[in-house]
Formats: C-alpha cells, structure tokens, sequence
C-alpha cells in the first residue's frame, strides 16, 4: 500500500529528467500528461503518469481537476540578511545606478551593516518569513548566499542562519559562500580578496558552493579567477555573480573554471555565450533584477539557448537589486523580456535550476525523486507566465505531504 495518492489532475507538467542540464532545442521539450495521478511512497515518487488503476494509497490528495508539476526550483537568493533598503529607490530615481551607490558606501555595504548588527536569531525569523512566501509560491529548493558579513564571524553567522534554515523547513537547500561580494571601505580590493580566500576553510563546514561579485569596481576577472582555483582547490565547486553591468569576461572565467552556474550574464560577451554550449555551467538568468534596477537591456537568452547553451531562472531575491519572492513573476518577466517559451521556461526553472545547484534529485517527479508537487490555479502550463504578479499556487506538496493550501 502507498502512502498517497494525488489525484484528479487536468494535466500533469513532467520535465525530463537527465544527467545533465537541458540545453539548446531540448529547453523547449516538455512532458505533458492529461488526465493524470502521482503516486508517493515514504515521500518519494512511485509513479507520476496517465491514470491508472494499478496503485492504491491509504491518503488521497485531490488535484480538483487543475494541473501539477514538480516544485520549483530558486537557484539564486540572497535571502540570509538584515535590514531593508527601500530609500534607494528614491536615490535611483534620482538616476543615481547601482554601482554609484555601492561606491558611495550603500547598496550591499549597507546592508552589510544591517547583517552584522543582527543577531542570529533575528537573521533567522527574518528570513523564515521570506523562506515561507516562497514555499506559499511553489518553491521547496532553495540556494542561499552569504555575502553580508564580509569577516568571517558574520559570514560564518549568515551560513548558519541558512542552514538552520533548511533544519526548519521541509526544504532542500544549497549554501554559498559570498564573502567576495564587495569591498568594505577603506579596503584594498586585492588584499580584501586574500581575506576571504583564507575564508573559505571556515567556510567549508557549511557551504557547498564559493560565489564571487566580479564587476567594475568590485572584483577583476584575475581576482576572481584566484578566488575560484582556491575554492576549487579546497573541494568547492563555483559560482559567479558576472557580466552582470559591464562585460568583462566573467561568462568565460566561469566556464574555464568548471563553474556550476554563472549568473546575471546580462552582457556576456558573444564568445562566453559561444562557450557555454560546450561546457556543462547553467547560465543563470536574473531577469528580475534587471526589471528592478530600471534597465531596459535584458540577458540574450534567446542567443544562449539557440547557440546551444543552457538556461535557468532566478529571482535573485535580495535587498537591494531584486525583492521578491515569486518566482512565478520571474516566469512572466522571461516571457516578456527574455522572449522564452512557456516550455523553456518551466524547464529553467525545475529540471536547470537544479542542475545549477547541484540538486539533481529536485525539479523532476520520476519514480524514486523527492514527491515535491504543486498544483496550480491555472487551466494549463502557459497561464502561468501570462498572468502575472498573482500567486498561482494552490496545494503545496512536500515529499508527499500536504504543507500550504
Ligand atoms: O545578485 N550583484 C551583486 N549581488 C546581488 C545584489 C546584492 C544587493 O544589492 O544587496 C545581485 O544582484
Ligand atoms: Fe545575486
């Protein structure tokens, strides 16, 4: 006997599992089967398919006749921090951009003050209230940055902040650490860089990943890449924040060095988007941010996924440049900016998310992946980026368990 039986489904969005990210054409496949049920044993699935008669279940979960798919995946949050900076937005009203005010000591510094004054505890309710929008959102895997600390008690403090997290919610998550995420004032960007270096050994206990902000006025290609070969070196695999404003190499540096992921890419230069077919990095596409900061040059992820690259989404919630925590309005922005297809986009946002952090089991509903489903308020899998700003999820489902409805 299993132990659920999800029922009733309209149509049922099943994206193809494989053991590596979905790239080029493949980003536009998409499985969808009408009149459907999930079957869940000890939390995983047994069966996700047609209706059938084969399985029993002692629980029934009824799907009320909308559709269903795999939880999302969030690939790039910087949920961990303090403090909130809603004076910027008159300041970029002002036209006044955002490595403008970064230099002039705000932007990530001041939310840098704002972390290293919280406590753990309050870092943790904090973020508990963004972590539980995005579940209500669809959302059950989670990567989560340091990068406001920037010494190594409050970038320690925030990694465990994410962790405890992951402790406290019926999630999965990926931790990062981000300690070359800007340089404190009165710092040398090299010598500040060493600091975080020697870092990354504290570091290891709790992140899985080493992140870098390589961008005029924050970290050069040639510091960054000393950066990645360290944490590399050290067993970490890497993750870039580059080509973000200004194209500097940094889609490059991420390929060359093996990067799981490299994100924002907004001016990759075309040679980077030529190389990303070739390697195995996600280009994690952050078109929320851009929406945010008021810019209206988009990441080409048409040319990406042409050229044979592969693409995921984020929402790259943070303080600063992007507050949200609905992915499902990322969906829309790449509809309309990123002039993705529905199915590429539900692809970015399961199966290639997960890619980008590692989390290969998430983001598919095959026999023996986590039971991690939502069902959606919406008639098929193309309403959803079209309708947007609303919150389309109706019943969360984390490993067979009903978590918000
Ligand atoms: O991914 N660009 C650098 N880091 C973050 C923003 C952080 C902030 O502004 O607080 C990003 O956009
Ligand atoms: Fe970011």
């Amino acid at each position: 006997m299993n132990d659920v039986m999800i029922k009733n489904i309209k149509s049922l969005i099943l994206p193809k599992k494989s053991d590596k990210p979905l790239k080029g054409k493949e980003m536009d496949e998409l499985k969808i089967v009408d009149d459907a049920v999930i079957v869940v044993k000890d939390g995983k699935v047994v069966y996700a398919g047609e209706k059938t008669d084969e399985y029993e279940a002692s629980e029934v979960i009824d799907a009320e006749g909308k559709i269903a798919s795999p939880a999302l995946v969030e690939p790039h949050t910087h949920v961990v921090h303090g403090g909130s900076r809603e004076h910027e937005m008159s300041l970029k009203r002002q036209g006044v951009d955002y490595l403008k005010i970064l230099e002039q000591g705000g932007g990530i510094l001041n939310t840098v003050e704002q972390t290293r004054k919280a406590a753990f505890d309050e870092l943790l309710e904090k973020a508990s209230v963004n972590i539980t929008r995005m579940i209500q959102h669809g959302v059950l895997t989670v990567e989560s940055k340091s990068g406001y600390g920037l010494d190594k008690e409050n970038e320690l403090k925030q990694l465990k902040v994410s962790k405890a997290l992951e402790e406290k919610f019926p999630i999965t998550m990926r931790h990062t650490y981000l300690g070359p995420h800007a340089i404190p004032k009165g710092r040398e960007a090299g010598e500040f860089m060493e600091e975080m270096i020697e870092l990354l050994d504290d570091a290891k206990e709790y992140a899985d990943f080493a992140d870098v902000f390589t961008e005029t006025g924050v970290f050069s290609v040639e510091e960054s890449r000393k950066y990645m070969e360290a944490a590399r070196e050290k067993g970490f695999r890497v993750k870039i924040h580059a080509d973000e404003i200004d194209p500097l190499g940094g889609l490059e540096l991420a390929i060359e060095q093996k990067a799981v992921s490299a994100d924002h890419l907004v001016a990759a230069s075309e040679e980077g988007k030529k190389q990303l077919a070739d390697s195995d990095t996600v280009a994690v596409l952050l078109p929320g941010t851009t929406f945010y900061l008021g810019k209206n040059e988009f990441a080409d992820a048409r040319g990406m996924i042409e050229g044979g690259g592969a693409v995921s989404l984020a929402t790259d919630y943070n303080p600063g440049s992007c507050v949200t925590d609905n992915l499902q309005m990322i969906m829309a922005i790449a509809a309309l900016k990123l002039k993705m297809t529905p199915n590429e986009i539900w692809n970015a946002v399961t199966v290639n998310a997960a890619h980008a952090i590692d989390a290969a089991d998430r983001g598919t509903l095959e026999a023996g992946d986590d039971a991690n489903i939502v069902i959606w308020d919406a008639p098929n899998h193309e309403y959803i980026p079209y309708h947007y700003g609303v919150n389309h999820a109706y019943k969360v489902i984390a490993d067979g368990k009903l978590l918000y409805e």
